[in-house]
Order: C-alpha cells, then sequence, then structure tokens
C-alpha cells in the first residue's frame, strides 16, 4: 500500500477512536510480536531517544509513527524501567505540536540536570514548498514525567555549509561545560559532526567541526552522533547514510558504527582515531545510543531496524522494535559489546548439554520460541563448525565459524518470510581467527542476536519463521567438542 504524504502527516490526535481501534486490532491479530524486546503498540518504531537514567529509574524514549509502517510525522514515545529488561509503557512523551516540530519531533538525547530530565530533540519543519528547517529544541520533564518544551530552539540557525540534514543532537558535560554534537550533511555532500559548547545549557557557541580522519567512503550524511570516554578512551558513535559496501563490510542500506580513539580535546576538535567498525555485523541496526547507568556501565541500546526497508510484519499495522541493551567495554584497545546482564531475570528453565560431535550432526529437543543458548566449541579439529536454529521444514537459519577462511557466516536466505531486495542479500560474513567460538543466542518471536566471544562480534536479525520451525542443531565437519546450556524464558 502507498502511502500518501497527507496519510504519514495525519497525526494521531485528529483520529478517531474508532479508527486508532482498527490499527490496534489489526496489530493484534500480528503473528511475530515480541515477547521480551521494546516494539511500537502500533506504527513504526525507529531510533532510540533519551536514553537516561533519572529518579531512580531508567528512562528510553523512542521514535515513532503511530499510524502505520511508515516514516510519517514522528512522535517521542516513553517506556520506563527498573532493570532494563521490564519496561513500562509511559505512552506519548511529545507530540509534533509546536511551530518548531511541525513536522516531526525528530531524534535526541537526555541528560538529567538537578531535579529535571533536559531532553534535546530536532524539530523537523517543512514549509509550503516542502523544504525542511531543522530546529534544535529542548524540553524538560520534572520529577513526575510532566514534560515542557522550552518556547525557543537553542540553536536555529544552520551554519554556512551545511544543508538542512543537521540533527540528533547528543548532549553531554565534560569538564563543567555542556557540549552538544550535530549529525550534518556538507554543501558538498559529505558527513560529518558538528559541535557547540555551553557553560548553561540556555547560550550555545557554535565550534565547529569534530575533525576525523574519515573521510574516504564515509557517506553524505552522517545520523545519530553519541560520544563517550571508557578506560581512558574515547568513543565516537556515527550512523552514516551512503557508505559504498566493501567486501563483507557495510552491505546493509546504511551502516552504523564507531571510531576508537584518544580523547577528544573539545578545545580544538582534533581526533586521533582508528579506523571505522561497523557495530553489527549482521542484517538490521541503526542508531544506536548510550548512557552511562549508575552502576558506572556504557550501555547502548540500538533501533532493530534501518531506514527505508519494507518489513513482513508491514500488513500487520506495524514495524520494527529495539535491539536488546549491550554493555560497552573496551579492552586492548577493541570494543566489545555483552549483552546486559540482568537479562538473566527472564530464565526460566535451565537444560544443560554436552557432546562430542565428529562429522555429525545433533539435534537439541527444543520447542520453545523465546530463549537464550550458551554454546561453546572447545578443541576444535574442523573446517566448519556451527549451529542451526529455528529448523523446520523447509526453514532454517545458520551461523558457523569457517575456520579454513578464517570467518564468521550468518545465512538467513531460508530463515522463512524475508523482505523483498533487502540490501546485501541475506548472507553476513565477518573476519574471525580464533581456537574457540563461544555463542550467546538470544531468540525472541522474530528476532535473534547472537554474541561471538564474549562480545568480541555481535551479529542481529530480524526473523519471522513458522510456529513449528523450532529446533536447534549442531554440526561440525570435523571434531568438536560442544558445551552449553539452554535457558528458556
Ligand atoms: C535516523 C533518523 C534521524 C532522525 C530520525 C527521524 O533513523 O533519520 O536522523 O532524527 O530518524 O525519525
Amino acid at each position: 500500500m502507498e502511502w500518501s504524504r497527507e496519510e504519514r502527516y495525519r497525526k494521531i490526535e485528529d483520529i478517531t477512536e474508532e479508527e486508532y481501534e482498527n490499527i490496534k486490532q489489526k496489530v493484534k491479530s500480528s503473528p511475530y510480536r515480541q515477547k521480551y524486546h521494546i516494539q511500537p503498540n502500533t506504527g513504526l518504531l525507529n531510533d532510540p531517544n533519551g536514553f537516561s537514567y533519572f529518579k531512580g529509574k531508567y528512562h528510553l524514549f523512542h521514535q515513532w509513527f503511530p499510524l502505520g509502517p511508515v516514516h510519517g510525522v514522528k512522535y517521542w514515545y516513553h517506556l520506563s524501567s527498573a532493570d532494563l529488561v521490564l519496561w513500562e509503557d509511559e505512552g506519548i512523551a511529545m507530540a509534533p505540536d509546536t511551530v518548531y516540530d511541525s513536522h516531526g519531533v525528530f531524534s535526541g538525547s537526555a541528560l538529567p540536570v538537578k531535579d529535571y530530565l533536559y531532553m534535546f530533540y530536532t524539530g523537523n519543519t517543512r514549509d509550503n514548498n516542502w523544504i525542511r528547517n531543522s530546529y534544535q529544541c529542548i524540553a524538560i520533564m520534572d520529577e513526575k514525567g510532566n514534560i515542557t518544551k522550552n518556547d525557543f530552539p537553542f540553536i536555529d540557525t544552520i551554519p554556512e555549509g551545511y544543508t538542512e540534514n543537521f540533527r540528533d543532537p547528543k548532549v553531554f558535560k565534560k569538564n563543567e561545560k555542556y557540549y552538544c554534537l550535530l549529525g550534518a550533511e556538507k554543501e558538498n555532500s559529505k558527513g560529518t559532526i558538528v559541535y557547540y559548547s555551553s557553560e548553561n545549557l540556555s547560550s550555545w557557541k557554535f565550534e565547529g567541526e569534530l575533525k576525523t580522519k574519515f573521510c574516504k567512503n564515509s557517506g553524505f550524511m552522517w545520523e545519530c552522533p553519541d560520544y563517550f570516554e571508557i578506560n581512558g578512551e574515547a568513543v565516537l558513535m556515527i550512523s552514516p547514510q551512503g557508505m559504498r559496501a566493501e567486501g563483507d563490510l557495510y552491505k546493509n542500506v546504511f551502516q552504523s558504527g564507531y571510531l576508537l580513539g584518544k580523547k577528544i580535546n573539545f578545545k580544538e576538535g582534533n581526533f586521533e582515531h582508528e579506523e571505522f567498525e561497523e557495530f553489527d555485523r549482521g542484517f538490521e541496526f541503526y542508531a544506536p545510543q548510550t548512557m552511562e547507568d549508575p552502576k558506572g556501565r556504557r550501555i547502548l541500546i540500538g533501533w532493530f531496524g534501518l531506514p527505508g526497508i519494507e518489513s513482513v510484519t508491514d500488513k500487520y499495522g506495524w514495524s520494527h522494535c529495539m535491539t536488546l541493551p549491550r554493555i560497552i567495554e573496551v579492552k586492548n584497545g577493541r570494543l566489545f559489546q555483552k549483552p546486559l546482564p540482568e537479562l538473566k531475570n527472564l530464565r526460566k528453565s535451565e537444560k544443560k548439554f554436552e557432546f562430542n560431535l565428529n562429522n555429525e550432526k545433533i539435534k537439541l529437543d527444543n520447542s520453545r520460541r523465546n530463549y537464550e543458548l550458551k554454546v561453546n566449541y572447545k578443541k576444535i579439529r574442523a573446517e566448519k563448525v556451527g549451529i542451526k536454529f529455528r529448523v523446520g521444514k523447509k526453514e532454517e537459519t545458520v551461523f558457523y565459524y569457517d575456520l579454513k577462511n578464517e570467518k564468521l557466516i550468518f545465512n538467513r536466505e531460508k530463515s522463512g518470510k524475508l523482505v523483498k531486495n533487502f540490501e546485501g542479500g541475506n548472507i553476513r560474513k565477518c573476519s574471525f581467527n580464533k581456537k574457540e567460538l563461544e555463542l550467546n543466542i538470544f531468540l525472541d518471536e522474530s528476532s535473534v542476536e547472537i554474541f561471538v566471544n564474549d562480545g568480541l562480534e555481535v551479529f542481529s536479525s530480524r526473523l519471522f519463521n513458522e510456529s513449528d520451525s523450532n529446533d536447534i542443531i549442531f554440526f561440525t565437519d570435523g571434531e568438536v567438542r560442544v558445551e552449553g546450556v539452554l535457558w528458556e524464558f
């Protein structure tokens, strides 16, 4: 179904209760609804926004178009949680209802300041000729959850040399100063990050661009920046649009990754860093955002989706979800992403298994849809070791270590329903050269996240399977010792 501009810019406030009830019923009839991932009640979910800890709870907002599975006029939707596992629905946080955000309350971040949560977002507007103008705005949430938008933007002009693609404020405090990073497109069609500084959150000074060495095949627009320092190093996160695929890399429609380097001195804005690395080696992952929690952990959550793709669930009136939260660690110059330890709260029954495989397959009894699996492949004497899951009469999803070519390979070509023309096809690979393989896999109704060797690599994918495709099979073409645990959720 084609959505007209008019339909995309209809607000939830303008439709009848009956009309909204119909959309809800459509979603209710959907297979593929997730059991423990954040998903929209109706319509389309995209970027995580305002990820923060405030007044004893975690808060997460997300981009939302309520009325259907398309990118229409965006709202901020609010969820809160005590443990990042079970989330409470807090309803709409911000609607596109001012002159500065009339065509969408776009992405941004949040920062607790004294008794308030400051929320920084991009107000998206269009004029009569559909020319975009972006404003950077602040809204303030109090302890009770009341949100008040400031009357005027804190940044209301776009500096010379940049296009109207100028958005997604990430605000943080460093050395008693506030900094605001923004994703931008230069007039020469190059993506970049610009930044502003402020002493008081009300007057802001344009500082210029962060100077990186990431300029070859770096895309035309960098969305959703984030920056943090960890273990004496610095991580600049960006979601560049327009990179070309190179071998196994950058195969999704847009990429999302980071530059790891030395702490940035924001006086000059120079950043010395390593090569751009993708966060996720799989299929749907974009626009992640991080926060530091009271335990001092750097936690990341991403959009389990991508811009411009269709979803198998579109016909049921909803699309996309969030990834699981991941803990970020940096060790020996490498970034690790580990599943949030609190996810253990989801575990119900536990089944341990171990066996030696000798050029064979072994099937693990399973009829569950939602589970966590930990499996270690030890003493590998083989060219291939791996696992198939969601296996049924016609379906299988395959993940394996190709030792000969030193690669991890994830194949979802026979995984069930797929969206048409998925950019880069349905196989993803990355380089890998370790003696042992350790997988920590999380299956939900319509997704899988595979953490490899303690978070050294992660592969994520949405999955749309038949309800009886649940077998788990371990395989090798040589010899290997397999040990693991399956926790049903
Ligand atoms: C990234 C993005 C952001 C923008 C938001 C709008 O997915 O394009 O740059 O603020 O989505 O929903």
